[in-house]
């Protein structure tokens, strides 16, 4: 036998030949060999007699797995606006200089590859890369001339690491430059906690009990969409399933959001202790924790968490004692696609398949990991159910505001002097918030990330919360120099990469918004442009399947709504003098001819 044959036999055998850790098996090939070629795919799909093509399309689903070669370290590159606005292009331009080649390729000798990725959870100290699974921050073109002198020495990332960052990033188990910039420590996330505390407290009621304390507390999702997360458990546990599970969302992709990176690094047991309730009050027996692959530095470290929590009794058999209640929790690595956190497809992934979001209903409370019952929730979210449950719903309530209790982490990054963590009391202004990042000069903010909203001055005195301007985490802050339209296209840019195609109005109709704001960018445009871009941003938003294509084109419809002297300053008349109004069937024969097939377009 070949050293693949005998390599992709043992990677199988130690996943027992289970077809649903197909994640863990590419991964480990792909980590032995360097890709997973044409061989490779064909000797797992036998072992665990599976389709050829299924491997295939797991395989060229996720940015880290690849059927071509990559060199033996492989620099990631973040390429997010907020690195690009802190000079990631003189960073590229070294590599560039020193290697010899541009993103996407390998040097001849097959030692380096050098890729261009979107945001790697690290927007507080940009620009920054990944070099193999270690984070290097703060780049500039002199460290980048250093980093290729030196691997082509050593050819080891771990040794660029010279110091490392503040808390547990230097745990021996971490040993990263990475620093939490904690700052603003609140009242709920980083307050003291007892550890175990929450889970005794938990166990000693009923779970119908703690699911009523969880609603009380008035709860609502950390990730985004802010869903109250005790009807979310008491759906899950009223739904009929011989098992059912907890899943954590730690995939933590939406540009400019890096709070779970700190909670995970700063807070772990905290997090494993709210799946830990969740499992008691759901009825579960087991609990995942999938984690983006960008954060796989930190998972010796979680691994570690893990483990002394089974010692003390905090997870496993009859947890703190407590007889029938068996939990335990197991990692789940992500592998670079960010419509993984959309919850339906970390599902997907974590089913060993490619990162698809499935139709809903049914919700994954109702059927979800394995169509068993699950409960996906947040790391934040988590974090709060554990406070929850050691102070008491009454105590948590008694921050944020009537429909957005306890208090939010916010990402802070950008133009702003103390970029980082800040865990503030919902209702609080957006005005406040720029004012203790030292930010108060921005000209506009996104908030929310890509998929949320870019505003501008007239909206700083608007509240952080469920009603108002909502967030998972992202500020952006940008100054005075800066141009809201390279921000929109960037993100629109994002977008397109990261669409898992399978609906064609976010297939195509996100390339179509794109271009059509490159040409009123370069002064091409006309006034009926803006029409187009409205009306086809609104049809890709009501005809997409998912999240990611739903939200897609709000860089482009909220800068429209909120910076629109910006695109009438670009646009012009056109030559007739006419001004063309939108076509919805003129753009969608566009999308069709790219897609091949009718589009399906709601008016
Ligand atoms: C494209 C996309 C990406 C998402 N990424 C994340 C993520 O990284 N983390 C997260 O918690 N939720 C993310 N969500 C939201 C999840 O689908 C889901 O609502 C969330 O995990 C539920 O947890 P919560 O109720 O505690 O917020 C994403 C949604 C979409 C559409
Ligand atoms: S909206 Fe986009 S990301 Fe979501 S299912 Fe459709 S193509 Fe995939």
């Amino acid at each position: 036998m070949s050293d693949l044959q005998i390599g992709v036999k043992e990677v199988c055998q130690a996943c027992n030949n289970d077809r649903t850790r197909m994640m863990d098996i590419i991964q480990r090939v792909q980590a032995r060999y360097g890709s997973v070629n044409e061989e490779a795919i064909d000797l797992i799909a036998k072992a665990v007699a599976m389709p050829r093509v299924d491997v295939e399309s797991v395989v060229t689903f996720y940015a880290f797995f690849s059927k071509k070669p990559k060199g033996k370290v492989v620099i990631r590159l973040c390429n997010d606006i907020i690195d690009r606005l802190h000079g990631s292009a003189r960073s590229a331009q070294a590599f560039f200089d020193d290697l010899g080649i541009g993103f996407g390729e390998t040097t001849p000798d097959g030692m380096i590859s050098l890729e261009s990725v979107p945001c790697i959870g690290l927007s507080d100290q940009a620009p920054a890369a990944l070099i193999n699974d270690v984070p290097v921050t703060h780049l500039t073109s002199d460290a980048a001339h250093d980093i290729v002198e030196e691997l082509k020495v050593h050819m080891d990332p771990q040794k660029l690491v010279k110091s490392f960052g503040d808390g547990k990033n230097a745990d021996p188990l971490v040993r990263s430059m990475v620093r939490n910039n904690i700052r603003l420590p609140g009242a709920v996330i980083f307050s003291p906690c007892v550890r175990g505390e929450a889970i005794k407290k938990s166990l000693g009621i009923s779970p119908a009990e703690v699911i009523r304390a969880v609603k009380t507390s008035r709860l609502r999702g950390r990730g985004g969409a802010g869903f109250p997360t005790g009807m979310k458990w008491e759906f899950c546990r009223a739904a009929d399933g011989d098992k059912k599970y907890v899943l954590c969302n730690a995939d933590e992709g939406e540009p400019g959001t890096f709070k779970d990176r700190v909670l995970l690094t700063e807070r772990a047991d905290r997090v494993f202790a709210g799946m830990t309730i969740a499992g008691y009050a759901i009825g579960a027996t087991e609990g995942i924790l999938y984690l983006r692959g960008e954060y796989a530095y930190l998972r010796a470290y979680l691994e570690d968490v893990l483990a002394k929590r089974r010692n003390d009794g905090l997870l496993g058999k009859n947890v703190t004692g407590k007889k029938g209640f068996d939990f335990d929790i197991r990692i789940q690595m992500g592998a670079g696609a960010y419509v993984c956190g959309e919850e339906t497809a970390l599902i997907s992934s974590c089913e060993g398949l490619r990162g698809d979001p499935k139709n809903r209903p049914p919700f994954p409370a109702q059927k979800g990991y394995l169509g068993y019952p699950s409960v996906v929730n947040n790391v934040e979210t988590f974090c709060c159910v554990t406070k929850i449950m050691e102070d008491g719903p009454a105590t948590f309530n008694e921050h944020g505001t009537a429909g957005s209790s306890g208090t939010k982490l916010l990402s802070i990054s950008g133009d702003c002097t103390t970029p980082g963590i800040y865990e503030v009391e919902f209702g609080i202004s957006l005005g406040e918030v720029l004012k203790l990042a030292g930010a108060e000069d921005s000209i506009a903010v996104q908030v929310g990330g890509p998929s949320g909203q870019l505003v501008g001055p007239k909206d700083y005195g608007r509240k952080i919360c469920f009603d108002d301007l909502a967030t998972g985490g992202s500020i952006m802050t940008f100054g005075p120099k800066r141009d809201v339209l390279k921000a929109a296209h960037c993100f629109m840019e994002f977008f397109i990469e990261e669409s898992c195609g399978y609906c064609t109005p976010c297939r195509v109709g996100n390339v179509l918004l794109k271009e059509r704001l490159e040409k009123i960018m370069q002064g091409q445009g006309e006034p009926s442009d803006l029409d187009y871009l409205q009306n086809l941003g609104m049809t890709v938003k009501a005809a997409s399947r998912c999240g990611l294509g739903q939200t897609s084109p709000n860089p482009i419809l909220t800068t429209l709504a909120n910076f629109r002297p910006q695109y009438e300053a670009l646009v012009k008349t056109s030559q007739d003098g006419l001004k063309r109004s939108f076509e919805l069937k003129a753009a969608v024969s566009d999308a069709e001819k790219i897609a091949g097939h009718a589009a399906a377009v709601h008016s």
